[in-house]
C-alpha cells in the first residue's frame, strides 16, 4: 500500500516509457543543440510562433517517430518541400533521432 502510493503504476510506467524511448533512439540533450536552427521557424517550448499566420507546423510534443519519418522523407524528396529538404539534407539519422527526441520531450510546454 505505502509503496503503491509512492509509485503509482501509471507514473512509473510513464517514466520508464519516456526515458526508454528518449535514450534508445535519440538523445534529447544533444538534440536541443542540433535543433537550434529549426527553432526560428518551428515553435519550441515556451515560444510562440513568430508569425501566427505562418503555416509552420508545431513540433513540440510531436511523436519522435513521426518527426524522424518526416525528416527522412524531406531528405529523400518523398515529401517534397524545398525549405525542409534544405534543412533535412544535412542531417544524419542520428541527428534526426536526437532532434526528434528533443521536440518530443517538449510535451505539455508548447502550444497555446
Ligand atoms: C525556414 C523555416 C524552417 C526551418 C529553419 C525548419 N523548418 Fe521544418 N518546416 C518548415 C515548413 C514551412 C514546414 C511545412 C512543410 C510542408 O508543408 O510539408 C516544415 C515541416 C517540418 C516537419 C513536418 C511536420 C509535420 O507536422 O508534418 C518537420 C518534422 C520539420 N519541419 C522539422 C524541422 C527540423 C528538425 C528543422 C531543423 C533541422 C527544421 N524543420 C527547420 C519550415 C522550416
Amino acid at each position: 500500500m505505502f509503496k503503491h502510493s509512492l509509485c503509482g503504476l501509471i507514473t512509473c510506467g510513464i517514466l520508464v516509457a519516456v526515458s526508454g524511448a528518449a535514450f534508445a533512439a535519440g538523445n534529447p540533450i544533444a538534440g536541443k543543440a542540433k535543433a537550434f536552427d529549426c527553432s526560428g521557424c518551428h515553435a519550441v517550448a515556451g515560444y510562440r510562433y513568430l508569425y501566427p499566420s505562418n503555416r509552420v507546423p508545431k513540433l513540440g510534443g510531436q511523436h519522435a517517430a513521426y518527426i524522424v519519418n518526416a525528416l527522412k522523407e524531406y531528405k529523400s524528396g518523398a515529401r517534397p518541400n524545398p525549405t525542409m529538404h534544405a534543412n533535412a539534407s544535412t542531417l544524419s539519422t542520428q541527428d534526426m533521432q536526437d532532434i526528434a527526441a528533443f521536440f518530443a520531450s517538449q510535451k505539455g510546454q508548447s502550444g497555446k
